[in-house]
């Protein structure tokens, strides 16, 4: 049996996948169709603080707000909690912060799965390796698995049924200049949350068909830029990488489009400053929200077109 111990807190970066993950061959383990390429945000991410209770439910908080337990993201994090207590009579107090918006195609699914995975190890003593504490965060958000490290992830796919070698590696960790700027278009509450995205896509978009590859070819050039610190090749890669499985979602039926009309007007942009050399590139997941891809040196000129710009720098100053 094991013993929870007193009140514990974790922190876990949000990732920004520069090869996406779009599809799933395993529904329930959360095993991808292909594997992906991340960066992951510094600070910007999900604290996670663990209390245990007398009750006999999760009692889960957000951003400050108690849930209530039939909430759809508090039953997620109950059922993810299941699976380390199993059947142990072992309640929490959860009580998530994101510093970035919630569910706005920014990715705080991943960063908060990833922060709840490292508090339960902590709060039942576990001491699991990060790769098994990768797989645990895989369960709860496919892209989770990536937020267990900092710097560059990759998401190995694996072969495997059970999903045992399905997880985050941590790739390069030193890019100095490299830098995101976060473009927010809408911080509200998505429509159609990546998991029924990528089931309708799967099912219902033969041009899917040609996704696996894409990402495999994408991945590829990702892994040189990053060996040759080629930011050019990752720019064009991340940005049509985003495109292609965009292009899917829309292919889809019913069609499933994230973007809204400023979400064109700010890739507009992006390409208009290209034409004039600024070396910017954008990715966008499941929210229509853009995230320029770009070097410290021309910041303060892309501040000036884009003057809410959120930026960080993921291998720091
Ligand atoms: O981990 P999920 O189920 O929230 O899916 C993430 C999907 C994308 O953000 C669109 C792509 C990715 O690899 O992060």
């Amino acid at each position: 049996v094991v013993k929870a111990s007193a009140s514990v807190e974790q922190f876990a970066p949000s990732n920004i996948a520069l090869c996406k993950y779009w599809g799933k061959r395993d529904r329930e383990l959360n095993l991808p169709i292909n594997a992906s390429l991340s960066v992951s945000l510094d600070y910007l991410g999900s604290h996670t603080r663990l209390i245990p209770t007398e009750g006999q439910v999760d009692d889960v908080w957000l951003n400050g707000q108690q849930l209530q337990p039939g909430a759809r993201f508090s039953q997620k994090v109950s059922e993810f909690i299941d699976l380390f207590r199993r059947d142990q009579n072992l309640y929490f107090k959860v009580e998530t912060r994101n510093n970035i918006p919630t569910a706005a195609g920014l990715a705080s699914s991943a960063s908060g799965f990833a922060a709840l995975t490292l508090a339960l190890n902590d709060a039942l003593a576990l001491d699991l390796p990060p790769e098994h504490l990768s797989i645990m965060a895989r369960m709860g958000s496919g892209s989770a698995c990536r937020s267990l490290f900092t710097g560059f992830v990759e998401w190995r796919m694996g072969q495997r049924k059970d999903g045992l070698d399905s997880h985050g590696v941590q790739l390069e960790q030193q890019w100095p200049g490299f830098c995101i700027g976060l473009v927010e278009i809408d911080a509200g509450e998505k429509a159609t949350d990546s998991r029924s995205g990528m089931q309708r896509t799967v099912e219902t978009a033969h041009l899917y068909q040609s996704w696996p590859l894409q990402a495999a070819v994408d991945l590829g050039k990702l892994q040189q830029a990053i060996a040759e610190r080629d930011f050019e090749l990752l720019g064009q890669t991340a940005e049509q990488n985003a495109l292609s499985m965009h292009a899917t979602m829309i292919a889809s039926w019913p069609p499933l489009l994230y973007w809204q009309p400023e979400s064109v007007a700010a890739m507009q942009k992006v390409w208009q400053l290209r034409s004039q050399g600024l070396q910017v590139y954008f990715t966008m997941d499941a929210g229509p929200n853009l995230k320029l891809l770009f070097q410290r040196a021309d910041r303060a000129t892309l501040l000036q077109h884009f003057p809410n710009l959120e930026t960080v720098e993921p291998f720091g100053c």
